[in-house]
Order: structure tokens, then C-alpha cells, then sequence
């Protein structure tokens, strides 16, 4: 059986960033986020007798460490359906990977999805956001619609992703400035492994509780002040952590610093915008819709600024008919 899959990236407000088990991909705090419309990963799944080996293509390339997390990520899906046939995948990104607009969140909501179809399976939503965890912790968060909140659960069940609010809750828009070209050095995984080095980080843990309280409250009030305020202070106490990890990560360039800057300035001038990072140089802007056209023409013109995406508030991970093969 063929199936195809598209799932939208998302954007943290409250992240995540640390792990409680690392085999089960237990995160140390829960996070919030919303889909993005336009940061999309399309992939196509077959399992047959056909295949002699597992044929995964991710962008047209063969990288073998991704490649070998696909497999694994297919042996999960082989194990609960009980089949060994070998898979053919074909995987496309409609935006650059590993410069931080997490392409791992796509990437494992849109197979999960396609792979779970494929092998004849009938999971419910939490089980396949469950699964898609495995794979990358924040795929789990791209599987249900609109704003999500993934619970981070003591045991594996109860460590998966609920919709908060359906996409139309909210016409908040999220600018994505790519920034540069290159792909960061130290992947997310790694960083997270040693985020506990940092001295920040029990600290850090003390208060995310209060910090998830909050920002459903005005989530669900669209207070966008506050909404605002609230995941820029988050971004940089998340990036704070990674600066003060033992060794120390920094994953922003000279382009990221130029574009908080320039926020900062536009937000004095009438422009309400707040930023937030992931890891990597690109940088995201979380705007009202009637500032989204501005702010992105105001990026375009920033030195170091390559491309901008504008982002709507988008559904979840679905089945679609156009296959890649
Ligand atoms: O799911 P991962 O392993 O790609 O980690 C995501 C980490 C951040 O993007 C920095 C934060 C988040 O919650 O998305």
C-alpha cells in the first residue's frame, strides 16, 4: 500500500528543551505551539515485497544519519502492525532544513502519518502523536491542528500533544526570516542532552509551569501584549540555557542579532512584533495579521536577511492523494 502525508513544521512559544528519558523521548517540561502554514513536508510511503532494502530520499539527498532515523522511525511502525516488508520513501521539505525552522517536526508528522496509512493502520490522533515523539520529540506537536500543548507526561502515554485551539482561533501570523545560508553545527538532540550542565537550568524548570499556566490564559484571551512578551522573554531564557551549557552552544549568527535587533526597534516605532529562535540562525516574528505584509517588507530589506516565509495558523498532519512516486 502507497500513502502520502503532509504535516506543517511548528513554532514553539513554550519550548521544549531537555529530556526526562531519553529513550522514550520524555521531555523535562511541557511546551506550547501553533502549526505553520507555510513550512510544509510532503512524503510518500510504500511497503512492499518488492523492496529488497529500505530506499529513503529526503530532498533529493541520502544523508546516512538521516536516513538511518527514518528506518528506525519505519521499524516502530513495522513492529505495531507486525509486517517486514522493506519501504520505499520519498520525503520533500518546501523549505531549507537544519537552520532552524525545524524540519525534524515536519519531517516525523508527515511519516508517521504517511508510513502509519501505509502499513494498513488505524491509530487514533494520540497515538500517532505518541509515535511521531519518537521520532522527534517536536513532531509530536505538528500531528494535532491549530495551537497545541504537548503534556510532557510521566509515562510514555501520557506524553503527547493536544489541541488547544483550532487553527482559525487566532489570525496571528508568524514571519519567518531565513537568514544566510548553512546549517548549524550541533544538532538539536545534542544540545539537549546537556542542557542540564547549565546553571540556569533548574531555575529554568522551577517556573515553566507557571509560564505554560500563563500563556494558555492569554492564549485563549489574545492578549497579544502579553502573548508577545511572554515567548520572546521565553526564547531567550531557552537560548540562555544552550549559551550556558557546558561546552556552550550559540546558534545564531551575526544575521539572527541584526534581525532582534531591528524587532526591537520596529515594536518602538508602532510595529508590534516579538521574536523566537529554535536552533539554528533563522529567526521567526510573530506579528497581527494587519502588520504581517510591513514587517515582512521591512525584512526583506535587512542585511543578512535571504528569504521570508509568512505563516498562518495551519491544521495538523493529513493524508493527501498526490503521491511523490
Ligand atoms: O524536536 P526536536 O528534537 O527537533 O527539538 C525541538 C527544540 C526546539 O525547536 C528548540 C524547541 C521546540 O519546542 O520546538
Amino acid at each position: 500500500m502507497k500513502a502520502t502525508a503532509i504535516a506543517p513544521s511548528n513554532i514553539a512559544f513554550i519550548k521544549y528543551w531537555g529530556k526526562k528519558d531519553d529513550e522514550l523521548r520524555l521531555p523535562t517540561n511541557g511546551s506550547i505551539s501553533m502549526n505553520l502554514s507555510g513550512l510544509t513536508t510532503t512524503t510518500t510511503v510504500e511497503f512492499s515485497l518488492d523492496y529488497k532494502k529500505d530506499l529513503i530520499e529526503i530532498d533529493g539527498n541520502k544523508n546516512k544519519k538521516e536516513i538511518d532515523r527514518v528506518i528506525k522511525h519505519l521499524d516502530r511502525i513495522r513492529n505495531i502492525a507486525g509486517i517486514d516488508k522493506k519501504a520505499k520513501v520519498v520525503s520533500k521539505n518546501n523549505f531549507p532544513s537544519g537552520t532552524g525552522l525545524s524540519a525534524s517536526a515536519s519531517g516525523f508528522a508527515a511519516l508517521t502519518v504517511a508510513a502509519v496509512s501505509a502499513a494498513d493502520l488505524k491509530l487514533t490522533e494520540k497515538e500517532l502523536s505518541i509515535l511521531a515523539r519518537f521520532g522527534s520529540g517536536s513532531a509530536c506537536r505538528s500531528i494535532p491542528d491549530g495551537f497545541v500543548e504537548w503534556l510532557d507526561g510521566d509515562t510514555s502515554d501520557e506524553s503527547c500533544a493536544v489541541s488547544l485551539h483550532e487553527a482559525n482561533w487566532w489570525d496571528i501570523v508568524d514571519v519567518v526570516a531565513i537568514v544566510n545560508l548553512g546549517k548549524k553545527d550541533v544538532p538539536t538532540t545534542k544540545g539537549m542532552e546537556i542542557a542540564g550542565s547549565s546553571p540556569f537550568f533548574q531555575a529554568r524548570l522551577s517556573s515553566i509551569d507557571n509560564k505554560i499556566k500563563i500563556a494558555k490564559k492569554v492564549l485563549e484571551k489574545k492578549d497579544f501584549t502579553r502573548f508577545g512578551k511572554l515567548l520572546e522573554s521565553e526564547a531567550l531564557e531557552m537560548h540562555a540555557i544552550a549559551i550556558t551549557s557546558s561546552p556552550s552552544l550559540i546558534y545564531w549568527t551575526s544575521g539572527t542579532l541584526g534581525v532582534m535587533k531591528q524587532v526591537k526597534m520596529w515594536r518602538k516605532a508602532g510595529f508590534e512584533s516579538y521574536f523566537t529562535i529554535n536552533t539554528g540562525q533563522d529567526i521567526h516574528i510573530i506579528c497581527q495579521k494587519h502588520d504581517a505584509i510591513k514587517i515582512s517588507n521591512l525584512l526583506k530589506n535587512q542585511k543578512d536577511v535571504r528569504d521570508v516565509i509568512i505563516n498562518m495558523p495551519s491544521n495538523g498532519a493529513r493524508l493527501v492523494n498526490n503521491h511523490l512516486f
